[in-house]
């Protein structure tokens, strides 16, 4: 499966949704997570995100390992989104900031 990682929160530029071929985003206040059960590895997200947050699961760094489990959780959680949408006015200004997590909306 692929993975949306700390870098999504506060920027959620929904850039990815779009090429999703399966719907496998879902949404919540501030963040975007990918359902493992639906993903079936095209590929095609993972460049198309600006923030640079989505990962193969095989490449995912040891830091962002967690993300995999919150991605199943919240995926869970959240309704389905498929067509891009403005990112919040902010969202330059939060891409690249550290520990984002703790500002992670649920
Ligand atoms: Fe969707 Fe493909 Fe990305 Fe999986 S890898 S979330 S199927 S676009
Ligand atoms: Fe997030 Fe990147 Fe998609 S910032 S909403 S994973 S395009």
């Amino acid at each position: 499966t692929y993975v949306v990682t700390e870098n999504c929160i506060k920027c959620k530029y929904t850039d990815c949704v779009e090429v999703c071929p399966v719907d496998c985003f879902h949404e919540g206040p501030n963040f975007l997570v990918i359902d493992p059960d639906e993903c079936i590895d095209c590929t095609l997200c993972e460049p198309e995100c600006p923030a640079e947050a989505i990962y193969s699961e095989d490449d995912l760094p040891p830091s962002m390992e967690h993300f995999l489990e919150l991605n199943a959780e919240l995926a869970q959680k959240w309704p389905l989104i498929t067509e891009k949408k403005d990112p919040p006015p902010d969202a330059e200004e939060w891409d690249g900031k550290p520990d984002k997590l703790q500002h992670l909306e649920r």
